[in-house]
């Protein structure tokens, strides 16, 4: 088992600029999820921690050493490529079996711990098959195996479940959890699933553009993202235009929609400027409607009912809000509400709060 810490990776493929000072601490034992954009760097970091590609400036240590000069097999490192990339010649027994023989163990040794792989990701059975004779899920699960099957200090996992429906891909995600707690392997995941990231992972990294945006616990990151386009990334978010009061925070944030007395900043460290524009988010589940005229003394405004989105036991409502002034650009907010019991429905004029405790500010534009 190994602590691993990439420290300011920057890494150009062509002239393209694709890692751009990429840092991330890994406990031993942790497991990470790794999430962003595509073509925002993912894969091309698991490369470099796997030694798979070399840094321009930066090092990769595991347990404080650096391995920058040791190439992948003797990296202790699992990887699970986003593409499976099976070896097509090889049968499923022989692709599980090649970091083995790439270290040299004993036949027999190798064939138990073969069999014991592939019983973990249940394809007992199939030793013998080419990758062309399975399932896309059948050969992520094979490379899986493979991955395991060294009993690797780090496991690189890129978007390992993918190609798997939703039944087998919970039951691979309860296996990856047992097998990660068992064996106490610290784990590197790229996701685009944020359900699989929250479940699997005690911290989950949010990267953009080849640098790490954010990393915190799954629920710290969702309440109070350091950042706007975090923020929209993770989940979804309303943001309305706002500009800081006459006084800074303490004279509160201007909107079209009023003016809030209080707002929580969400970089505490940066003081705004009065006057400094602004943006004000306020994620879908806080917002309040009721169907009532107004009252401004509760910081109600008006809107109108848009569309209704049905999601199980939640509609998306759309509001379009009516104060916005002369010369405002309109604003449409989403609310989801209970869809038990919703009685609003398109063209309704509605009275609609945004708590204080709810919103975040940001001085940043959303990407
Ligand atoms: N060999 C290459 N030459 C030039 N650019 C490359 C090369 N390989 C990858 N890139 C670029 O590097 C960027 C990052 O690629 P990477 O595969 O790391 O993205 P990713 O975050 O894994 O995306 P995805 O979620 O789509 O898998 C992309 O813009 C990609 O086009
Ligand atoms: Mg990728």
């Amino acid at each position: 088992m190994a602590s691993v810490q990439i420290d300011d990776l920057h890494l150009k493929l062509g002239s393209n600029p694709v890692l751009n000072g990429v840092s991330l601490e890994l406990a031993d034992g942790e497991c990470v999820a790794l999430l962003g954009p595509s073509g925002c760097g993912k894969t091309t970091t698991l490369r470099a921690v796997a030694g798979f590609v070399h840094a321009d400036r930066g090092q990769v240590r595991f347990d404080g050493r650096a391995v920058d000069a040791l190439p992948p097999y003797r990296r202790k490192v699992g990887l699970v490529f986003q593409d499976y990339a099976l070896f097509p010649h090889m049968t499923v027994a022989e692709n599980v079996g090649y970091g083995l023989r790439m270290r040299s163990r004993p036949r027999a040794e190798i064939a138990v711990a073969v069999s014991e792989a592939l019983a973990r990701v249940e394809l007992a059975g199939f030793e013998s098959r080419l990758p062309t004779q399975l399932s896309g899920g059948q050969r992520q699960r094979v490379a899986l195996a493979r991955a395991i099957v060294i009993q690797p200090d780090v496991l690189l996992l890129d978007e390992p479940l993918g190609a798997l429906d939703r039944k087998l891909r919970d039951g691979m995600q309860v296996e990856l959890k047992r097998l990660q707690r068992e064996l106490g392997i610290t784990t590197l995941i790229v996701t685009h699933d944020q359900e699989e990231a929250l479940s699997l992972s005690n911290r989950v990294a949010v990267m953009f553009a080849g640098q790490i945006a954010a990393i915190d616990t799954p629920a710290a990151l969702y309440r109070r993202p350091p950042r706007a386009d975090v923020m929209a990334f993770l989940g979804r978010a309303n943001f309305v235009a706002a500009r800081i009061g006459s006084q800074g925070w303490r004279a509160g944030i201007d909107t079209p929609l009023g003016t809030r007395l209080y707002a929580q900043p969400a970089d505490p460290a940066r003081a705004p400027a009065p006057g400094d524009a602004a943006q004000l988010a306020i994620r879908p589940e806080h917002v309040q409607v009721r169907s009532a005229e107004p009252d401004t003394a509760r910081g109600e405004f008006s809107a109108k009912v848009g569309d209704l989105i049905y999601r199980g036991a939640l509609a998306e409502v759309l509001l379009h809000a009516q104060p916005p002034g002369p010369g405002s650009s309109p604003i449409t907010l989403s609310a989801d509400l209970p869809a038990d019991g919703l009685t609003m429905g398109r063209g309704d004029t509605v009275a609609v709060r945004l708590p204080d405790e709810h919103c975040l500010i940001f001085q940043e534009n959303v990407a």
